[in-house]
């Protein structure tokens, strides 16, 4: 395996992600999803009992399909937590939900989108891990992605859409694809606000 294209500083990986969710429609060679998954195969696992499971797909018909559903799902979730029903509901100023939301109508045109499920008992401690090394793979070759959920409402469709066992857990949808428009740096609050020495609430000495 050639983990030597993934020659970007882990720093630098690290500390350009972010989600990504516009995407040019160029398709993503199969050797760099293979170097992605063999990234996300190293993950740390409970028990190395390895269960998570990935399904790619790149069938342009087929995503144009989940497009639809994941569509559905992002709107139920804005329903059930908000009561949105449609654009003009979103706050103005909620850049992150107005982005959101264009995925939402992008889905369909990602070049690839790869399913984050596991076999049981489908923890998903055990796929999470699997799933940054996935991303920030995707990163260190100039790859964009971000994690999204779907919605209880579509998951039957969902599993017969792509032949997926009941028994199998869906964990994350995550499309990739090149980014279209540039991206800045990510909002996050500062670690001496969320990390504590030695002790519940005392601060760290970076305060
Ligand atoms: C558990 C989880 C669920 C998420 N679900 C969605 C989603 O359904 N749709 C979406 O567009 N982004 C989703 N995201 C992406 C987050 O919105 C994103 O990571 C966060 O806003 C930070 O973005 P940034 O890294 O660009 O700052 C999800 C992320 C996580 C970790």
């Amino acid at each position: 395996m050639d983990d030597q294209r993934l020659s970007m500083p882990i720093g630098e990986a690290m500390f350009t992600q972010r989600a990504i969710r516009r995407f040019r429609p160029d398709p993503i060679p199969m050797e760099d999803i293979r170097l992605i998954l063999e990234a996300a195969s190293k993950a740390p696992n409970g028990g190395n009992q390895q269960i998570a499971r990935f399904l790619v797909v790149t069938d342009r018909a087929q995503i144009r399909e989940f497009g639809r559903l994941y569509h559905q799902a992002w709107w139920a979730k804005r329903r059930d937590e908000h009561g949105w029903k449609g654009p003009e509901d979103i706050p103005a100023e909620n850049r992150n939900y107005r982005s959101a939301m264009l995925l939402a109508d992008e889905m369909g045109d990602a070049p690839c989108v790869i399913f984050a499920l596991a076999m049981p008992p489908g923890a998903p401690y055990s796929v999470l891990p699997a799933v940054q090394n996935l991303m920030l793979a995707a990163r260190a070759l100039g790859i964009g992605s971000v994690p999204t959920t779907l919605h209880p409402e579509v998951m039957d469709r969902f599993n017969a859409m792509f032949g997926i066992p009941e028994v199998v857990s869906f964990h994350f949808c995550i499309p990739l694809g090149y980014p279209r428009g540039s991206f800045g740096p990510t909002s996050r609050r500062p670690t001496s606000e969320t990390t504590y020495l030695d002790r519940w609430d005392a601060p760290v000495p970076w305060t």
